[in-house]
């Protein structure tokens, strides 16, 4: 055991509840993430439901999605909802201004939630505020969710959906301090307050309604927010991407990278914890009793466009690299679950950090949907503190670890090994209850630039972590260089 990293899992501290919402996705209209991804329309041959993806459906559906969020993004606010309802044939063509080509408003409202039905997840929809009225966004919702005999509720009869739908999250506009509007943040929160007031939750629906918030670290964004709005405040929005130079000019390579890339890239990712401490210490001075939850609906890695890469606009590989990045912030999720009770890796299918690639035929489930895999026992589980010395170069620590407890007793501990080639040692003494038994699951690629693709789509899958063992309360595992585990204690 020499070399050993002591920690200790506090099963005698149970803290907070972690939100099933905290292991949700993004699906915008870009690229190729919702035509061809997840949409091939019901005439195509590949198989689908309804014309969404059977193939898709069913790696999404085993995630446990908690929230799926649509229509953007930057998209949703030149998105007009009615486009996309009624006859398909006759829906208008629109350009996608923001992102490129023509958009068919093939997949719409009934798609999207047929999709959300399909994969279990809750939608999370994203009103347009930037250009348009805070009356067309009232109306979504009253087609979406009354129950009565409104010319609204009857129209959504008519298109079929005879029964309302729940929303349970509604996000008042997307960046609205950039593509949503270039607004002041004073600007801004008057708007939301507007908008807001007429988000009504109609026939039992509950809508959550979550302000478009900071990037990064625009601390006054969210000071502002909180200041002037956040009595009317059900979520605030946070955006961190992790760029491997950290610039949004040139932002680092998706393939081939150095080792230097791979600790540039995890100190991005490691930022989100300072992000999360510093924007929920000045919501904690409005609502000091944690009622607004923080959401982090945009977040994962993003790198300059790679030449293997021809699935459309910010379409990237994903690697072990990508894998830890998301091991990194879905930890980092869990030990602030007291406030972070939302958020949404971008996207799900052929954009940035995507779950899977998607192509013809062909599904590939990248190293993140495998740790989301490994993750999902997490969701509705009580957070078990971590405690210890995590020994490292600063500022990357050798491990990222987080644990809980289900309502069984089982406690699952998530740890990823940041260092790119060295493998770590680590003793877990789990405090308070007496547990039993341990297996492990681990994800790890040949080396720290190990992806899955096309051609290669089966070189990262989980396998079970060997030489585990577990004596009189320690739990002492090995974990080869850059990758992820998951184990279970049981009773
Ligand atoms: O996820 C891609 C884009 O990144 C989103 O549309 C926007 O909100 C963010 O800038």
């Amino acid at each position: 055991n020499e070399g050993a990293m002591e920690l200790t899992i506090r099963g005698d501290l149970p803290g907070s509840s972690i939100q099933p919402e905290i292991y949700g996705a993004f699906a915008e209209h870009l690229g190729s993430g919702v035509y061809d991804g997840l949409w091939v329309g019901k005439k195509s041959p590949i198989k689908n439901v309804g014309g969404i993806r059977s193939d898709v459906i069913d790696a999404l559906k085993a995630l446990h999605l908690g929230v799926l969020r649509w229509p953007g993004g930057c998209f949703a606010d030149q998105y007009h909802w009615r486009d996309g309802i009624g006859p398909q044939e006759s829906r208008p063509k629109r350009l996608n201004v923001i992102w490129g080509g023509e958009e068919s408003n093939e997949f719409g409202t009934h798609e999207f939630f047929k999709l959300c039905d399909l994969i279990g997840a809750k939608p999370y929809l994203a009103a347009n505020v930037g250009s348009g009225t805070p009356m067309e966004m009232r109306d979504w919702l009253e087609y979406l969710t009354s129950d009565s005999n409104s010319a609204l509720a009857n129209e959504r009869r008519q298109n079929g959906q005879a029964s309302p739908w729940k929303v349970p999250y509604l996000g008042i506009g997307n960046e609205s301090w950039g593509c949503g509007g270039n607004m002041r943040a004073e600007y801004y929160a008057d708007l939301y307050r507007q908008f807001a007031t007429f988000a009504q939750s109609l026939s039992g629906n509950h809508v959550s309604k979550i302000a478009s918030g900071s990037s990064d670290d625009d601390y006054n964004w969210t000071e502002t927010l909180m200041r002037q709005a956040g009595g009317h405040l059900d979520g605030l929005s946070l955006h961190h991407y992790s760029l491997p130079t950290g610039q949004w000019g040139t932002k680092g390579r998706a393939t081939g990278f150095s080792e230097k890339e791979w600790y540039d890239t995890l100190r991005q990712a490691l930022l989100m914890e300072t992000l999360i401490q510093r924007h929920g210490a000045i919501m904690d001075k409005y609502d000091a009793k944690k009622r607004v939850n923080l959401v982090v609906d945009e977040w994962g890695t993003w790198y300059d466009p790679d030449p293997s890469m021809k699935l459309g606009a910010l379409s990237q590989p994903n690697t072990m690299r990508d894998a830890v990045v998301a091991a990194i912030n879905l930890n980092l999720f869990n030990q602030h679950c007291d406030r972070v009770r939302m958020a949404c890796m971008a996207q799900s299918v052929n954009v940035l950090q995507s779950l899977l690639l998607v192509k013809g035929n062909q599904v590939v489930k990248t190293p993140t949907y495998y740790v989301f895999d490994l993750f999902k026992q997490h969701e509705g589980s009580t957070l078990l503190p971590v405690e210890g010395q995590v020994p490292g170069a600063d500022p990357i620590p050798n491990v990222s670890v987080s644990a809980s407890k289900d309502a069984s007793g089982s406690i699952l501990v998530t740890i990823a090994n940041l260092n790119a080639t060295q493998p770590v040692r680590v003793n877990f003494h789990v405090a308070g209850p007496s547990m039993k038994s341990a297996t492990g699951q681990l994800l790890a690629g040949d080396t720290f630039r190990t992806g899955n693709d096309f051609n290669n789509p089966n070189a990262v899958v989980p396998r079970p972590l060997t030489g585990l063992s577990f004596k009189e309360g320690v739990l002492a595992c090995d974990l080869p260089a850059a990758s992820v585990a998951a184990i279970r204690l049981e009773k």
